[in-house]
């Protein structure tokens, strides 16, 4: 199986910050939500991984650069415009071939990684699998309506304004060669975008064995400043406490509390959730 990481966009909806750095590249407890994207694809045993990029093209790939650090092999794709979520795996069909393949929004943090998804899939007779999980907001998302055995898709909708269910579709999608047929006969829609939600709605139609996975635990598109906290909030909660820096005397640490190394805390109170980052000095802080 491959990776497809997507990883283009201009990110307005976290402006200010993203006027000078890519939204995938904006850390998440102290590593970028592109890397976490990139770990929790090479867990699932996936080592062939393929970025598509856009405007932000120099910058995604002078942080990322080969893969090396992971012991993977990383190669970009260029969407030379933001035209769609299906429209980035059209422009991908070179690079994946016939290949089954995993595709992760470059700005999603999911709880306990992608492994069991990835297992489950690859061992199935599935077309397509998609991930769904209930929210609050579903009119903010794609949105799934299933059978009441949870077994089979009746329809999604992108951003519906009266949504059929509160099952909003998470940004992983796993697709077999079968993907190739919906992306090239869908429509633009009114947004003048290939849809992913419509490309899985053609699978469904044809008769495709779409599995809707509904995930349990925490899952954040990072898309707004306050959804980049909590993701910050939930991942420093994940997190094994470990202190490999130094702690003075006179400072206290309590709760989740991590202390990269070479990083110094001088007559301080840190206070979990928290994270210290490599070499860092904390002096007469809380
Ligand atoms: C996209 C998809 C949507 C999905 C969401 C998950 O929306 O179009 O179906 O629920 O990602 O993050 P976007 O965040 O691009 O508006």
């Amino acid at each position: 199986m491959k990776g497809l990481i997507l990883s283009g966009g201009k990110g307005t909806r976290l402006y200010p910050i993203t006027y000078t750095k890519a939204k995938q590249l904006v850390p998440v407890a102290n590593k970028p939500v592109l890397f976490r994207v990139i770990e929790a694809i090479h867990e699932a045993g996936i080592d062939d991984i393929g970025i598509v990029v856009g405007d932000t093209a120099n910058e995604i790939k002078e942080a990322v650069g080969t893969g090396r650090r992971w012991g993977i092999k990383i190669s970009y794709i260029h969407q030379e415009q933001p035209l769609g979520l299906a429209h980035a795996v059209k422009v991908s069909q070179e690079y994946l071939g016939d290949d089954k393949f995993v595709m992760f929004l470059g700005d999603n943090v999911i709880e306990g990684g992608i492994s069991q998804l990835i297992r489950q899939f690859e061992g199935s007779e599935y077309n397509c699998q998609i991930v769904l999980t209930p929210v609050d907001n579903p009119s903010s998302y794609g949105v799934a309506e299933i059978d009441p055995d949870a077994r089979r898709i009746i329809r999604l909708v992108e951003k519906p304004r009266d949504p059929p269910s509160n099952l909003a579709v998470v940004g992983i999608y796993m697709f077999d060669q079968h993907v190739w047929e919906a992306v090239h006969t869908i429509t633009p829609s009114w947004r003048g975008e290939l849809e992913i939600t419509d490309a899985i709605q053609y699978l469904v139609d044809k008769g495709y064995n779409v599995h809707p996975y509904v995930h349990r635990g925490w899952w954040i598109d990072t898309g707004e400043p306050g959804e980049m906290l909590e993701a910050n909030d939930l991942v420093l909660d994940e997190l094994e406490p470990r202190i490999e820096g130094y702690v003075d005397r006179d400072s206290q640490v309590n709760g989740k509390v991590t202390i990269e190394k070479g990083a110094e805390i001088i007559n301080s109170r840190i206070r979990g959730p928290a994270i210290i980052g490599e070499d860092s000095r904390i002096v007469n802080a809380y």
